[in-house]
């Protein structure tokens, strides 16, 4: 059986180019006891890979060069060594970038059959659902009535956080690139407005659609969207620092924000997070996310893409704002 593996050639400076991955196939190794072979499916694609690539630490040390691109993904058991999964199981974990993972059970979750479409569990019920969740309900502390600005609003995680906003009766403004996303963040997502900040000047446009101030800005961008997002704060505003995707590319020489000191008179407050930080109330935040999209209150949107050979094309879509909803490799 052969695998075919993404790993690590060389540090991009800048954007990822041609040379930056190398794809190959590789044979499997043969399953120690306790091991499980999985045939992988489903492998997400996130902004923050660009992160570990870089020579930077930062919640996780960066990726080394040869190493097997990071990825979570979803598959099929397709022989054990472990007596806690029968082949046919379908499983979540850290798989990386491959076509058949085998190793450890460690992290490993299996997925039990519902009628739940599998791919949500990388998507609004994985790690961007549940970034969505915890920034906005507990780092931003959100409260009923208030006015929320979201960036990268029609993306994996922009898209939740609109729908979580409507849903506890907020006042919600979108800003994503492009006259389609924006009216797909209204229409479909449930946004008040949704600011193009490819074509409209973003502070003015805060201004006008947030008369009284910003009481949570969640920010997935950074740079200028971060700074235009600070000169309209209310009294008493949380900015949520999720993600800056304008930054990644940069991390050595980041931007801004110019204007943080308007956080002293508004008594706001700016904070940061990842996920693990809110592990202990995964389950939680799930079992939420579960009910209102049963409910028919928040849909989870995903867009797959086709073919390992593909993923560095796949994950550039990403910087190039192609991509709706959460972004998906098939292999
Ligand atoms: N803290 C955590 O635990 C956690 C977990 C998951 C994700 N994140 C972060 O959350 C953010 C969103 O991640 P995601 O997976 O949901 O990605 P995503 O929003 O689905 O995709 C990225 C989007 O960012 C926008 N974008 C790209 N380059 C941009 C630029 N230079 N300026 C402004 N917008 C740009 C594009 O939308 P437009 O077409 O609208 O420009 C693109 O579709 C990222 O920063 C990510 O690192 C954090």
């Amino acid at each position: 059986m052969e695998n075919t593996t993404v790993r690590l050639a060389v540090r991009p400076e800048g954007e990822i180019n041609d040379r930056t991955f190398v794809i190959a196939s590789e044979p499997v190794p043969s399953l120690s006891e306790g091991d499980i072979r999985v045939a992988l499916e489903y492998c997400s694609v996130d902004p923050a890979m660009r992160t570990w690539l870089s020579e930077i630490t930062s919640y996780v040390p960066p990726m080394a060069i040869g190493e097997l691109m990071r990825s979570g993904g979803i598959g099929e058991i397709v022989e054990t060594k472990s007596a806690d999964f029968q082949v046919g199981d379908k499983v979540m974990g850290r798989f990386g970038i491959q076509s058949v993972y085998s190793g450890s059970t460690l992290d490993v979750i299996k997925l039990e059959s519902t009628n739940i479409d599998i791919r949500h569990y990388l998507g609004g019920l994985g790690g961007t659902g549940l970034a969505a969740y915890f920034g906005l309900l507990d780092v931003g502390a959100l409260k009923n009535g208030e006015t929320v600005v979201v960036s990268a609003a029609a993306g994996a995680v922009g898209h939740i956080v609109v729908q979580i906003a409507r849903l506890k009766g907020c006042k919600v403004i979108g800003i994503a690139g492009g006259a389609e996303k924006c009216s797909r963040v209204i229409e479909e997502y449930g946004a008040d407005a949704c600011i193009d900040y490819k074509s409209e000047p973003l502070a003015e446009r805060m201004k006008n659609l947030c008369p009284d101030g910003i009481d949570v800005y969640f920010d997935n961008v950074g740079g200028e969207t971060l700074e235009a997002a600070l000169d309209n704060i209310a009294l008493g505003a949380r900015i949520v620092i999720c993600g800056a995707i304008g930054e990644y590319d940069n991390l050595d020489s980041v931007n801004g924000p110019r204007n943080y000191l308007n956080l002293i008179g508004k008594a706001a407050r700016m904070q940061g997070y990842v996920n693990f930080h809110f592990a202990e109330h995964y389950e939680t935040a799930r079992a939420d996310l579960i009910k209102w999209n049963q409910e028919g209150k928040l849909q989870f949107r995903d867009q797959t893409e086709q073919g390992i050979e593909n993923f560095p094309a796949i994950l550039k879509m990403l910087f190039a704002g192609k991509n709706n909803g959460k972004l998906l490799l098939k292999i």
